[in-house]
């Protein structure tokens, strides 16, 4: 029990000398260029400002009292300044706290040139250029799928990496990925027996995104894939169960045994790799600027930590792959106002961050209003049941009990098919054989998204459908399992029939989930500008970038994307970097 307490006593002093430690760096850092890091430098200490174990208080008597005890009241500052020019502590419109103009953390900025353009020496201000306080070769912006893939090989390519991601997490989108990744005449499909065709592959994705995708960026893609798959597998990933997805006459859908979600699994196998290969994975690390110099080339980025303050990064190179804008009411009303209030299957963080640091860096935007609507969402709720369910023998039927589309079209027309029914809503129908092939399920029926009963006479009942209409529906669909053909809706793969309890139903809407615009790159996944000039040091990778999954994502081709174009942009960031002198 001693021995207890005194090892708790010292896990708490380590804990906090860290957590000090932690702060006085983060001054350091932002010492010269703001002004706690000045404060610093001049002996005023952090907890000399910030009380209460550091949590400041944003109420508006106590937020400045700190300043005042040191510097005095406005009143007082106005006779320190009175011959300046102008004397803003005097002129100022009534008790203003400190803070609104003089920052701790970032650039200070006198308040009243929001609206004014007052030529006034404040110091510390925005036109201050910031001093370079941290380097890498190659800075990655966002550590979801993309962003770790090319952190991952630039770092194997040599390149010192700092990867960061605004959210307190990291995984992006991709740690939500729940079906697979694409990839054609991979060494698993040769193993398994499954025949695919990469002039297939790189067709049906320019049908699926209509014919409206960059033809380079999408050979690139595909031709990379089966390496994709290889180089996953050499870093620790499974790839061992192949399913189809939507749009494709081939199964080249690649996920983990049993048909476990992708995402998950993938993070963690590149977060292992970081810590492997000494990536410095910063979160909480808002990327706001892409810094260039006189000759237009990437030099670096500015970054908000939520803990450090605004800072600086030089960086000879940097890769932004920060994801799409599926989250962002505020874009996706800019962009596709009809899609405003679909709900968004996406991960809090997909807000366009990396848009618009690009577009202010200069890229060139293209298929903004390109926005992918999934057609099964769980319910209603945020949950994407996967359409591997559907490839892996799942029906779609209405509230009246019928099927009314090929359920694996592509996901423009699945859901555009959902939104004409009765309540802008459908049900996917499954057996036991379903569920067994898919691990993922046993999580949705953890969620509470699925309904289930011991036949399909009860389980009709439970989400109010015409039971015998329903025993229909699946006795038809039974028999053209067995046939092979399906007259009504010529669904190509039907690769296993609903016979075996339990049965199960999920109730599914239409939801935000892709957004297919973003910046121009070329295969080699530098960024491009509006005159079509590369800029030199950018590279983009992922959902951030646009072209290469045209008007309309095949599921699964985002993963596929992340990897393929991670893996290039990562290698030909960290060779650049190497040529920076
Ligand atoms: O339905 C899904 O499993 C989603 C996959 C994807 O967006 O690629």
């Amino acid at each position: 029990m001693i021995r207890n307490s005194s090892m708790w006593r010292l896990l708490l002093l380590i804990i906090a000398i860290a957590g000090i430690a932690a702060f006085a760096f983060a001054a350091q850092v932002e010492k010269d260029t703001y002004m706690a890091g000045f404060h610093q430098a001049n002996g005023v200490s952090c907890v000399d400002c910030h009380e209460k174990n550091f949590v400041m208080d944003d109420s508006e008597t106590v937020v400045n009292k700190k300043c005042v005890e040191c510097h005095g009241s406005m009143s007082d500052m106005a006779k320190v300044t009175a011959k300046d020019e102008l004397n803003p502590h005097k002129s100022h419109l009534g008790e203003i706290n400190c803070s609104t103009c003089h920052k701790g953390h970032e650039q200070s900025k006198a308040y009243c040139n929001n609206c004014h353009t007052f030529k006034m020496d404040i110091k510390f201000d925005s036109d201050k250029k910031a001093e370079f306080a941290d380097s890498a070769d190659v800075v990655v912006v966002g550590a979801g799928g993309a962003g770790y893939v090319a952190a991952i090989s630039a770092a194997d390519a040599g390149a010192k990496v700092i990867l960061l991601d605004r959210m307190p997490i990291t995984g992006g989108n991709s740690s939500l990925a729940a079906g697979g990744i694409n990839a054609a005449e991979t060494s698993v499909q040769k193993k398994q027996g499954i025949k695919d065709d990469k002039e297939a592959m790189v067709e049906e994705t320019i049908k699926g995104g209509r014919y409206l995708n960059d033809v380079q960026l999408v050979k690139t893609m595909v031709y990379n894939s089966a390496a994709a798959i290889d180089w996953l597998i050499s870093i620790g990933a499974d790839m061992s169960d192949i399913v189809r997805s939507g749009g494709v006459d081939y199964d080249r859908t690649h996920r983990p045994v049993g048909g476990g979600a992708v995402g998950t699994h993938l993070i963690s196998v590149y977060k292992a790799n970081a810590i492997k290969k000494g990536i410095d994975v910063r979160v909480n690390s808002d990327v706001v600027k892409i810094i260039k110099n006189d000759k237009g080339a990437v030099v670096g980025v500015q970054v908000k930590g939520k803990h450090s303050g605004l800072y600086t990064i030089k960086a000879k190179a940097v890769v932004v792959a920060a994801g799409g804008f599926a989250a962002s009411d505020e874009l996706v009303a800019k962009y596709k106002p009809q899609f405003k209030n679909t709900p968004s299957s996406n991960q809090p963080g997909a807000t366009g961050g990396g848009i618009k640091i690009l577009e202010d860096a200069g890229a060139e935007m293209i298929d903004m209003g390109f926005i992918q609507i999934h057609p099964t969402m769980g319910g209603d709720t945020k949950v994407l049941i996967s359409e591997t369910v559907r490839g892996s023998g799942a029906i779609l039927v209405n509230q009246e009990g019928k099927r009314f589309v090929n359920e694996l079209t592509t996901r423009d027309k699945a859901t555009a098919a959902i939104l004409k029914q009765t309540g802008a809503k459908a049900y996917l129908i499954f057996g036991e054989e379903v569920r067994k092939a898919n691990k993922q399920v046993n999580g949705y029926i953890h969620l509470n998204l699925v309904e289930s009963a011991s036949n399909l006479k009860d389980l009709a009942k439970k989400i109010d459908v015409p039971a015998d209409v329903m025993a229909d529906t699946v006795a038809k669909y039974n028999s053209y399992y067995t046939k092979k053909a399906d007259p009504e809706f010529s669904r190509q793969d039907m690769p296993r029939p609903i016979k075996e309890a339990q049965y199960y139903a999920i109730m599914v809407k239409p939801g935000r989930h892709h957004t297919m615009g973003g910046a121009r790159i070329n295969t080699n996944s530098q960024v491009i500008n509006l005159t079509a000039d590369v800029i030199p040091g950018l590279f983009a990778a992922g959902e951030v970038t646009g072209g290469v999954q045209g008007g309309n994502r095949l599921g699964g081709n985002a993963i596929t994307d992340t990897v393929v174009f991670g893996r290039i942009a990562g290698a030909n960031a960290a060779s650049y970097a190497a040529s920076v002198k």
